[in-house]
C-alpha cells in the first residue's frame, strides 16, 4: 500500500477527512446526535491515504475500526470538531467535510442529570457553528456532503453555493445513512449534476478521492 500510496494520484498532499455524528450534551448522562455511522468518511480516510495523500481524519463517536496510517483525532461536539478542523486545515490541501455535524445544541447544559418531575419538557436549542462554511484558507478544496430527504439537487446546488465548495456530494438521507451502499449525485459550479449508480461506500470514497486529486493538482499548476 505505502509503496502505491507513493506514486498515487494525491502523493505529497495533505486531507482532512470529517465523519461520525458529534454529541452535544443535554446534561451529564443525556446527548442529541444522529443515525451516522461513521462509514463514508471512514472509506474516505482510507481511500485518500491509499491515493498516496497525508491523511487526519477528525471523527465523532462511532464504532468503526480506526484505520492503519492516518491520524486519527477524536472528537464529541460540533464545537469540538470545529476546533479541529480549523487546526488540521492550516497545512491541509483539502477538506473533505463528511461528518453529520449536529445543526443545534442545547443552550445551557444542565449541571446534574434533569430529573423526570415535570409532564412536559422543553429543551431551547441554539445554532451551532457551521464548520465547512466557516473555513476559508485560500486554495483549499473544499467538499461537502448532502443528506437530504426532499428536493435532493437543488437543497445541494444551494449549499454548494452558499458554502464555497468545490465539490459536493448530495444524497437521499434514508438510503444511506447508516447503510454500506450509497447513490449519489456529484455537483461541481461548472457542471451539471451527475448521478453515479448505486455503490458500496468503498468505491464510492474511491470515485470522490479522484476528483479532489484532480482538484488539488488543478489547484497547484
Ligand atoms: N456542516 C458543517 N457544520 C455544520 C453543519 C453541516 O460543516 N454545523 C457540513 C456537513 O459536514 C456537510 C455540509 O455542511 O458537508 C452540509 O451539511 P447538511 O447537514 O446537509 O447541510 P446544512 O448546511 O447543515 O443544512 P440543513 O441541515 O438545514 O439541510
Ligand atoms: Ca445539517
Amino acid at each position: 500500500r505505502a509503496m502505491l500510496g507513493r506514486h498515487g494520484p494525491l502523493a505529497g498532499a495533505r486531507v482532512v477527512v470529517t465523519a461520525g455524528p458529534t454529541r452535544e450534551p443535554i446534561d451529564p448522562i443525556r446527548f442529541i446526535s444522529n443515525h451516522s455511522s461513521g462509514r463514508m468518511g471512514y472509506a474516505l480516510a482510507e481511500a485518500a491515504r491509499d491515493a498516496g495523500a497525508q491523511v487526519t481524519l477528525i471523527t465523532g463517536p462511532t464504532e468503526r475500526q480506526l484505520p492503519f496510517e492516518v491520524e486519527v483525532v477524536h472528537v464529541q461536539t460540533a464545537a469540538e470538531m470545529a476546533e479541529a478542523v480549523q487546526a488540521a486545515v492550516e497545512t491541509a490541501d483539502a477538506l473533505i467535510m463528511c461528518a453529520a455535524v449536529a445543526d443545534y445544541r442545547p443552550s445551557r447544559v444542565a449541571p446534574e442529570k434533569i430529573k423526570k418531575t415535570e409532564e412536559q419538557l422543553s429543551l431551547p436549542l441554539e445554532r451551532t457553528i457551521d464548520i465547512l462554511a466557516s473555513v476559508q484558507r485560500p486554495g483549499l478544496v473544499k467538499v461537502g456532503f448532502a443528506a437530504e430527504t426532499e428536493r435532493l439537487l437543488e437543497h445541494g446546488r444551494a449549499k454548494l453555493e452558499a458554502k464555497r465548495l468545490d465539490l459536493l456530494v448530495a444524497n437521499d438521507a434514508r438510503e444511506t445513512m447508516g447503510r454500506e451502499e450509497s447513490q449519489a449525485y456529484l455537483l461541481t459550479a461548472e457542471r451539471e449534476p451527475e448521478a453515479l449508480p448505486r455503490l458500496p461506500k468503498t468505491v464510492l470514497a474511491e470515485i470522490i478521492v479522484d476528483r479532489v486529486a484532480r482538484l488539488v493538482r488543478a489547484r497547484r499548476a
